[in-house]
């Protein structure tokens, strides 16, 4: 947020035909004293403010945060606008993020600990879903855990082999941060946070990013992993408190799509989406 100081001029025009709204005029400049940028803002009532600020640039890419350059003469302006132009980012990220099919929770390490048939068969119908998308996958990572491999290994099935895969330990489940409200029946250490919270942390900061300016096609990711890995990105990615994540459900094998556009801004398309699969497919407990 610019300093008082930064705005030369406030104008506030009531527009009656809004039904008493106001447009007002915030006359700044970001980069160059010469060079105002005019923005006109919507609002819907007299005096609403936001309780938290959506951070732009929450990935660390704004180009305005990247270019850093002594600004002296007209010549050195020029400069910055050609780096600010070329640290622009130009397309749009797509993440797709597949939850795992129902799994055995009874068996000891994880290896033993694989998908149920009914599991089997929700990652199937969820691998044909996505093919009968039609995207051109860019990628496909898989968290390594035995469940979220086999459930990548049918999905891939439905789709081009030549998908680059990838695997991905930073996608395993985990413990992401204490939920609030706290649950009764799940009571991770505190250790167990403090270790799950840096790793999945660091996963969101790998996938969650908009564009680097040499990406010029829109991309498509599909990440296959985990239901408290998903609901943590999902409230991280839209700037949500993040203790929340517990008070969202993901179907097994669901789908949640999440662009990340240009700009930074951010949409969530759809959350936990089951809507592939006939109801007696759909779970969300495992099976002890
Ligand atoms: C960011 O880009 C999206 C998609 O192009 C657009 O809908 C949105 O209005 C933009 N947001 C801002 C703050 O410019």
């Amino acid at each position: 947020m610019a300093s008082l100081s930064r705005f030369h001029k406030i104008a506030l025009i009531s527009l009656g035909a809004v039904g008493g709204g106001f447009v007002y005029y915030n006359i700044n400049s970001i980069n160059n004293e010469n060079e105002k940028k005019f923005n006109a803002y919507n609002s819907w009532t007299t005096n609403y403010t936001p309780s938290v600020k959506w951070d732009t640039n929450w990935d660390h890419r704004a180009p305005e945060s990247l270019v850093r350059v002594k600004r002296d003469t007209e010549a050195d302006d020029n400069k910055i606008n050609e780096k600010l132009e070329a640290a622009k980012s130009r397309a749009i990220r797509h993440l797709i993020l597949i939850r795992h099919g129902q799994y055995h929770v009874d068996k000891p390490s994880d290896k033993e600990r694989i998908l149920t048939d009914l599991g089997r068969v929700q990652a199937d119908l969820t691998g044909k879903r996505l093919a009968s998308l039609g995207i051109k996958w860019d990628l496909l990572v898989r968290s390594t855990m035995t469940r979220a491999q086999e459930t990548a290994s049918i999905i891939a099935r439905h789709l081009d082999p030549q998908i680059p895969t990838k695997d991905c330990q930073l996608l395993e489940e985990g413990a992401p941060i204490p939920p609030e409200p706290p649950v009764g029946h799940w009571k991770p250490e505190k250790s167990q946070f403090f270790q799950d919270n840096a790793r999945i942390e660091a996963a969101f900061r790998k996938y969650f990013h908009r564009a680097p300016p040499e990406q010029e096609k829109d991309s498509y990711t599909l990440l296959v992993c985990h239901a408290n890995v998903i609901r943590f990105f999902v409230c991280k990615a839209l700037q949500f408190p993040p203790e929340g994540w517990l008070r969202i459900s993901l179907n097994h094998g669901s789908i949640t799509w999440i662009s990340i556009n240009p700009n930074g801004s951010v949409i969530l398309r759809s959350l936990g989406d089951t809507g592939h699969m006939d109801p007696e497919f759909i779970t969300s407990r495992n099976v002890k």
